[in-house]
């Protein structure tokens, strides 16, 4: 998708997900609260969000004391990040054109959250991708990839079957099966939840 869409998409986009129930973005909200609950704030605790958008998922994570990096090519996106959390480092970065940015080298971070965002890169290059993020995590660091997601290929028809006309076939929704050997070929280890029909998370540690 261009960064235009996503621009003109940031001012409706919390209402616009929030109540939907259908495909793309059945379940969001409890998969917002599932990676809440999968993320334990300490004092200092980092968080690395890419794709961040409006800040809808991690500001709740944001307001109970992580230090929160943002990273995002829609300068739209980014401007409401910014009302929700003033005090976040927030980067303008296009990450399928190269990763890292020249603020985040030598950084590291306990998670690493990917919400909604993965589907934009194709397989080879989301495997390349994420085995790249390790690189940025702290020891027992965790990778949280929330998406449109599959565990194997027939739960994938089903919801594109049930999303008809809405699902879109020019995004590459992860699907576990196909993924989870490269990526265990890269030293992680994975858990995955289907959360809705069509939305899942992926949990990748070292
Ligand atoms: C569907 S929104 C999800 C926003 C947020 N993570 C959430 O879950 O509410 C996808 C976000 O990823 C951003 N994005 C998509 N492709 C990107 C890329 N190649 N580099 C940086 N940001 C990207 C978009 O601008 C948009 O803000």
């Amino acid at each position: 998708m261009d960064r235009e869409i996503f621009d003109n998409w940031a001012e409706d986009f919390d209402a616009s997900v929030e109540k939907e129930e259908t495909f793309p973005f059945a379940g969001y909200r409890k998969v917002q609260d599932m990676v809440k609950w999968m993320v334990s704030i300490e004092e200092g605790t980092k968080i690395l969000d890419l794709g961040v958008g409006t800040g809808l998922g991690v500001a709740e994570l944001y307001e109970q004391g992580a230090e929160v990096t943002g990273l995002d090519f829609s300068p739209g996106m980014l401007e409401k990040a910014k009302a929700k959390m003033p005090r976040a480092r927030l980067i303008n970065h296009d990450f399928s054109k190269s990763f890292p940015p020249s603020e985040l080298a030598g950084e590291k971070f306990d998670y690493i959250i990917i919400s909604y965002a993965l589907h934009h890169l194709p397989d080879w290059k989301k495997v390349d991708f994420l085995g790249n993020l390790k690189g940025f995590l702290n020891p027992g660091g965790r990778i949280i990839v929330a998406d449109i997601a599959f565990s194997d290929r027939k739960t994938m028809q089903k919801a594109r079957k049930i999303s008809g006309e809405r699902w879109d076939q020019n995004e590459y929704y992860p699907i576990i099966d196909d993924l989870a050997f490269s990526l265990e070929q890269q030293g992680f280890s994975l858990t995955f939840f289907q959360v809705s029909f069509c939305a899942g998370i992926l949990q990748l540690r070292q």
